[in-house]
């Protein structure tokens, strides 16, 4: 997820100044990288570097970017780390166009390699840097004007994209195109303003156009004019007039970051399908050659390798062991050369799992991570890297970043049973077709359970204890519900696997105590019954969250969430847990606590 924005105005001023201060208001939308392309004098100049926007700022002379129209870019790294090189706008060869980029060109590899073919020489490392050099085929090579060769090209673009052009073909214009991600204009009297979200320009115009997908605007100083880029018909659209503060417009109209990254989730999770990265092919054999598996982590991504360590063993049918990472010294001794460490972290920077990846190096481990932030400590530590591709998340707990870990740690299982033969061709290309429903199918449990959350919160949030109970692979859906409850609503919350309630915490339990289950139709089913039936006679008031239908396990339950039918064998612990996340964000609120900022807790833990 990056930020764009554009101006193009009647008067020339410090045009790089405004750009500055509307990419500073989508900044949580990505933060490696920063670049400005502004015509003057008929040029094209393109200011770039790698930094967050208030870093860069101040090394290059934004008030010296004068002029009528300019294009701004905030990047998070996707594809290539972030480097001043990678940064956008990118060029075509002659410098003449210049293109900024949000979202994720899959067929990119094959269209670089044709402009390759035709001569073209690429500065960067990233999927966007294509589209300035396509463009420019088409204008000089294929004879089109600039607003055609623009149509031609995104017609050819497979995958996410949305786009600005600036060029000094038409220095008096802004060129943009959206496919999947947002684009949205801003109208004012004397400018008008493109931008990847309405905070980039709230504070200064509160009259918004909202594109579509498929659309292709012209924006003048002078207004605006759409057309499908398919059919080339015109697009009538009246601009409506948005009531948010500037603050709610950053969460898109949600009162809270973490609610917005529930939500992202279909989103998040869509773009790591969407995405197929070579890394994954290559962990898979180094694991299932491996002798010895050791995965680290801390956290929300500890809970999310013990995924990873069920389906090693259930697909490759190996051992292996999930390690928290400022636990590593217990497991020093038996670290070597053909050791596979499998890091995973949202931020690559927690120190816990820095320290103990160092010391693995020392004794000739190999590092395969799974790592959101590209560029980070971590992904410089690996020898591979699978990519989460969640996108910045800004919430302190865990909520997008931990369904990537968990897809993640699925797509290394699912490539483990293929490699084994645990998976036959056939149950292989099934368990794919389940895999690619995956973010439908968040989609519809965030629908159809989000209610309901916010109402057992009212309940929830007079308690102060509760346990978390799972069996099999849904423990650590168990353990994430816990940790949910417990940094963003305080309530302290015990998981445990449900088989062990009788040995001991049971003693705990009193009249109306919350006791929650993770219930999939699965293995578990049936002996899960009767731990919620111990619990009950002791007097728990038992919440479930079951595959929908589950009648059985409804009828003991006080409160219930359901989770579509058909991910309880394969893939339960990504669904089942979006119930959780949910109860926990509306608990935090119901006891008027600030769920993006928890007290105590930091997003990246970079110390010891
Ligand atoms: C989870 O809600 C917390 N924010 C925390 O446990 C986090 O998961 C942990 O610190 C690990 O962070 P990482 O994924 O960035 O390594």
């Amino acid at each position: 997820m990056c930020g764009i924005v554009g101006i193009v105005q009647k008067q020339e001023t410090k045009i790089g100044k405004a750009i500055i201060e509307a990419l500073t208001k989508l900044e949580y939308r990505g933060y490696d990288s920063v670049g400005i392309a502004s015509i003057y004098d008929n040029k094209v100049i393109i200011t770039k570097d790698q930094g967050k926007i208030s870093e860069v700022s101040e090394r290059i002379d934004v008030n010296s970017i004068k002029g009528k129209i300019a294009i701004g870019h905030t990047r998070w790294a996707t594809h290539g780390p972030p480097s001043k090189e990678n940064a956008h706008p990118h060029v075509d060869c002659s410098g003449d166009i210049s293109v900024i980029h949000n979202g994720i060109i899959e067929n990119f590899q094959r269209l670089k390699e044709e402009l390759l073919e035709q001569g073209h020489v690429f500065q960067s490392e990233t999927d966007t840097e294509i589209i300035p050099h396509m463009i420019e085929q088409q204008v000089k090579k294929e004879g089109l004007a600039l607003k055609e060769a623009i149509i031609q090209v995104v017609k050819r673009l497979e995958g996410t994209f949305a786009i600005c052009v600036v060029s000094n073909l038409n220095p008096d214009r802004i060129y943009c195109a959206k496919r999947d991600s947002p684009l949205v204009i801003g109208i004012n009297t004397d400018r008008m303003f493109c931008a990847s979200d309405i905070p980039a320009f709230l504070n200064k115009t509160r009259k918004v156009v909202l594109l579509h997908d498929d659309e292709f605007v012209t924006l003048t100083s002078e207004g605006y004019d759409i057309i499908n880029f398919n059919t080339l018909e015109k697009v009538i659209r009246k601009p409506h007039i948005v009531s948010w503060k500037p603050e709610m417009a950053q969460k898109a109209g949600f009162p809270h970051f973490m609610l917005k990254e529930i939500h992202e989730q279909p989103h998040s999770l869509a773009d790591y399908v969407r995405i197929k990265q070579p890394s994954l092919t290559r962990i898979a054999e180094k694991i299932y050659n491996a002798e010895k598996i050791f995965l680290l982590a801390a956290g929300t991504a500890h809970y999310s390798t013990l995924t990873g360590e069920h389906l090693i063993r259930r697909f490759a049918k190996k051992s292996s062991s999930s390690i928290i990472a400022s636990e590593f010294e217990s497991v020093n001794s038996l670290i070597d050369e053909d050791t596979i460490i499998l890091p995973v972290s949202q931020s690559g920077e927690t120190m816990d799992t820095i320290m103990a990846i160092k010391s693995a190096k020392e004794q000739g481990a190999s590092i395969l991570s799974a790592v959101n932030v590209i560029g980070s400590t971590i992904t410089r530590h690996s020898d591979e890297v699978l990519y989460l591709y969640a996108g910045p998340e800004i919430g302190v707990a865990a909520t997008k970043t931990y369904t990537a870990q968990t897809i993640a740690m699925w797509d290394i299982g699912l490539e483990l049973g293929k490699l084994s033969g645990e998976i036959n061709n056939s149950e292989y290309s099934e368990a794919r077709k389940l895999y690619q429903q995956i973010p439908n199918i968040v989609k519809q449990t965030i629908v159809r359970n989000e209610a309901r959350a916010n109402h057992v919160a009212s309940w929830f949030a007079k308690k102060n204890s509760s346990f978390y109970l799972g069996r099999g692979l849904n423990l650590q859906t168990a353990n994430e519900g816990a940790l949910k409850m417990k940094e963003i609503a305080y309530i302290h919350s015990e998981s445990y696997p449900a088989g062990e309630s009788k040995h001991g915490p049971i003693a705990l339990v009193e009249e109306d105590y919350p006791v929650v289950f993770i219930t999939p139709q699965d293995y578990t089913h049936n002996r899960i019954i009767g731990n919620i039936m111990e619990m009950k006679a002791r007097g728990a008031a038992a919440t479930v969250v079951i595959e929908e239908g589950d009648r059985e396990i409804e009828e003991l339950s006080k409160w219930k969430f359901e989770i579509p039918q058909g991910y309880s064998e394969m893939f339960s612990t990504i669904p089942y847990v979006i119930p959780l996340q949910l109860l926990a964000y509306y608990t935090a609120v119901r006891r008027n606590l600030s769920p993006d900022m928890p007290r105590n807790l930091s997003k990246s833990v970079t110390v010891l």
